[in-house]
């Protein structure tokens, strides 16, 4: 049997899934898809090509099969311009390498001016995913089966790629292929286990990824977690270990908009100031620098990023929730400048401390989170190829949270592009 991996994110979306099933894809024969729909944004740097996806895997810049299962949901004209612009970069996009299941539902334009007229409540990408999902489960959602029949060029575009994908992705595995499942969004996002009503409208968990496709759990090898050395959120919804406030980082401008206000020194000084008051413990300061250091703007949206301080207690309920057998830390390099990391252990809940992730909402919002605090490093880490070679208090943080969460971390990503790629345990991987 070959061997079939599950890839999800670990907290709110955006820990960097795409660059790791990106490099995992490399040696994968198959990357399959199993949830969400254009509400995610992955983008994979090769050399100094940059790949922005919302529905199809990055396993097709490897040439391999991609599969979007039935579990997703499917804007026509997004799918259509991504294939269309992989093809004006010299990419054949047929069966042979991406096929779509008659069984996903189709996003329609009713769903989207519902998504826009209704999403704002919680922060949703405004994509049409909710109602589309809750049209599905009323029994009244389009499928791509029906799609396909119609006379428009999308339903052109995608009749020769559209299959039963159930039998291509069981087959795959049973013929000893490597499968790749590829996770959109996060376990805190998940319909059931997130932080409801501020969750997206699907499983983004790893029993998703059995539905999502058609699979069965008996045939998973590993199920692996992508986390940010830190975490973010886009969106409204509880989050302990914020640092700033949900108003301040929504008030701020996107990066592009900020640099391009101010000259090239004037950035340069305010940085420089942002990463001063960071490190007289301004918790704003603190926030701020991770969403400059990390790009945290969205790649669907533009929005910046909320984010705080490594949750543990979160960290540790996506582990069980989803079976983890092991995690991946991405964006070590954006904790640099700071001279102080926490990392939240528990919660604190009407005096209480706890362990335990509360699903109540109103016991969430009254969480304050419990540090412990490691110190940081100024060095650079983005040009490091081996953990030994890391500074010693980045890897004491990295030893503290494999501690804390009682899992081992098989990749550790210090940069976007694929050679600040660091294997610290193959034993998970292909
Ligand atoms: P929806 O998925 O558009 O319905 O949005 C529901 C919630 O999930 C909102 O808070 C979104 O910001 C969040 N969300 C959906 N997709 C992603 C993602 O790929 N990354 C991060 N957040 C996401
Ligand atoms: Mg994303």
């Amino acid at each position: 049997m070959g061997k079939t991996i599950i890839i999800v994110g670990g907290q709110w979306g955006d820990e960097g899934k795409g660059a790791i099933i990106d490099f995992l894809a490399e040696k994968a024969d198959v990357v399959a898809r199993f949830a969400g729909g254009n509400n995610a944004g992955h983008t994979v740097c090769v050399g100094n090509e940059v790949y922005k996806f919302h529905l199809i895997p990055s396993g097709i810049i490897h040439k391999k099969l991609n599969i979007i299962g039935n579990g997703t949901v499917i804007d026509p004209e997004v799918l259509v311009s991504e294939i269309e612009g992989l093809e004006k970069r010299g990419f054949t996009i047929d069966s042979s390498n991406l096929v779509l299941s008659s069984s996903a539902h189709i996003i329609t334009a009713d769903q989207i001016s519902e998504d826009q007229a209704t999403g704002a409540r919680i922060g949703t990408t405004g994509r049409g995913i909710g109602p589309c999902y809750k049209d599905k489960i009323a029994r009244r959602g389009k499928r791509v089966a029906d799609f396909i029949k119609e006379n428009n060029k999308e339903a052109k575009k995608l009749r020769p790629l559209v299959k039963e994908t159930y039998l291509i992705i069981n087959e795959a595995i049973d013929s000893g292929k490597k499968v790749l499942i590829e996770g959109a969004q996060g376990a805190l996002l998940d319909i059931d286990h997130g932080t409801y009503p501020f969750v997206t409208s699907s499983n983004p968990t790893t029993g998703g990824a059995c539905t999502g496709l058609g699979i069965g759990p008996t045939k998973i090898s590993n199920s692996i977690g992508i986390f940010k050395a830190y975490i973010t959120r886009v969106g409204g919804g509880p989050f302990t270990t914020e640092l700033g406030t949900e108003q301040q980082t929504k008030s701020e401008e996107s990066l592009s908009e900020l640099k391009s206000k101010l000259s090239k020194d004037g950035f340069e000084h305010l940085y420089r100031k942002i990463i001063h008051q960071a490190n007289q413990s301004d918790e704003y300061s603190e926030g701020r620098l991770l969403r400059i250091q990390g790009g945290e703007y969205g790649t669907t949206t533009g929005r910046p990023r909320r984010t705080g301080w490594f949750d543990a207690v979160a960290a540790k309920y996506s582990i069980m929730i989803n079976g983890l057998s092991s995690i991946v830390i991405t964006k070590l390099d954006v904790l640099s400048n700071l001279r102080k990391l926490k990392i939240c252990t528990h919660y604190e809940i009407d005096g209480k401390k706890t362990g335990r992730f509360p699903l109540n909402l109103e016991e969430l919002k009254k969480a304050k989170p419990v540090y412990i605090e490691m110190d940081g490093w100024d060095e650079d880490l983005t040009k490091i190829t081996e953990f030994k070679k890391l500074p010693e208090k980045a890897r004491k943080y990295l030893e503290k949270i494999e501690e804390i969460l009682k899992t081992k971390i098989s990749i550790l990503k210090i940069g976007p592009k694929r050679n600040q790629t660091i294997v610290v345990d193959n034993k998970f991987l292909f």
